[in-house]
């Protein structure tokens, strides 16, 4: 079911839930004064408990409940707000406790998706994981929410994602007074860096992660991925411009635009269930760094 920015404001208004759109991917959003809408995000995605949610706000004002006079959180909150930057800030006000899954942070971003932004001015923070089942690829459009759904939520439709992964995660660390890098997405973490003027410290392994969220199975369709090339003729998920033995080939984009690649990605990943594709290899040949080591990563959880 679709609907109006109108309609999806009252419903959130009025303790519904609404799937929203962002620049990343699309959101499956409750007001942060509704526990049982928060509480309905859980059941509906079938999400851990353990897994806290990210705040939306339309701008800093509205982060009343987070510490921000730390060091760089101005010149990130103007260089990279809005936008694909999420940031875990320590909690300074209490808020409902599903939120930060009983931790003593809070992640916040602020979107650049226009209607998104239109919607957060008329309902105040929303809290929203990626609409998709767990463990399942993340929605890109409102199609992909539809689907896994079958229509059973509303959605406010805003288009093809224009990023299409999620947000770049980096959490303020008081022990030693710095950001550290706590997930992979679609802000490049080396822009980050040339702003901060250090190298952030990758937590983002299952031993040493910040986000409760890294611990969990991720993005993975039914389609079994190998990360290299078992036989000749199976599907390959690959690049365009690249010649390939198979004749079944999902192309992500351009082996020189790692934007293009993660803007199709999840779309990919759910056009391979749709075709019934039993298994497939991922082309991984490509770079190590800026936003490759999101694909990356993303690819490397979608086959495991
Ligand atoms: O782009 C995005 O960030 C999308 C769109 C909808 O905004 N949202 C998103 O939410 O990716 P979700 O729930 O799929 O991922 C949120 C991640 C999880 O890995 C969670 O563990 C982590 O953020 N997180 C949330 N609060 C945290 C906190 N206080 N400390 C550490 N990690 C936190
Ligand atoms: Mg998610």
């Amino acid at each position: 079911m679709r609907v109006s920015i109108d309609e999806a404001a009252r419903k959130l208004n009025a303790g519904e839930n609404v799937v929203i759109p962002t620049e990343t991917v699309y959101g499956l959003g409750a007001s942060i004064y509704h526990s049982e809408a928060i509480a309905g995000i859980f059941k509906i995605k079938n999400r851990p408990k353990a897994n806290p949610l990210i705040v939306h706000v339309a701008s800093v004002s509205d982060l009343r409940f987070a510490k921000t006079d730390l060091p760089h959180f101005q010149l990130l909150v103007e260089a990279f707000w809005p936008g694909p930057l999420t940031m875990v800030l320590p909690l300074i006000e209490a808020i409902d406790p599903q939120i930060t899954a009983g931790l003593h942070t809070v992640a916040v971003r602020s979107p650049k998706h226009p209607d998104c932004l239109d919607l957060l001015k008329r309902t105040g923070p929303l809290v929203a994981p990626s609409a998709n089942p767990s463990g399942r690829p993340s929605p890109t459009e409102a199609e992909h929410v539809e689907r896994d759904y079958q229509g059973a939520i509303p959605v406010l439709d805003g288009g093809r994602c224009s990023c299409g992964v999620e947000s770049t995660i980096i959490a303020w660390d008081p022990e030693v007074e710095r950001w550290a890098l706590a997930r992979l997405g679609s802000l490049n973490p080396e822009v980050i860096e040339s702003l901060l003027g250090y190298r952030l410290d990758r937590r983002l392994k299952a031993d040493v992660a910040i986000c409760p969220g890294q611990k969990w199975r991720h993005y993975a369709p039914n389609t079994k991925l190998h990360l290299f090339c078992p036989s000749k003729d199976m599907p390959v998920v690959g690049f365009e411009n690249r010649a390939y033995s198979s004749s079944f080939v999902y192309s992500l984009g351009n082996d020189q635009k790692p934007e293009t690649c993660l803007e199709n990605l999840y779309d990919i990943l759910r056009r391979l269930d749709l075709d019934k594709i039993e298994q497939a290899w991922i082309d991984m040949d490509f770079p190590k760094e800026g936003l490759w080591e999101t694909l990356r990563e993303r690819l490397t959880k979608a086959s495991s």
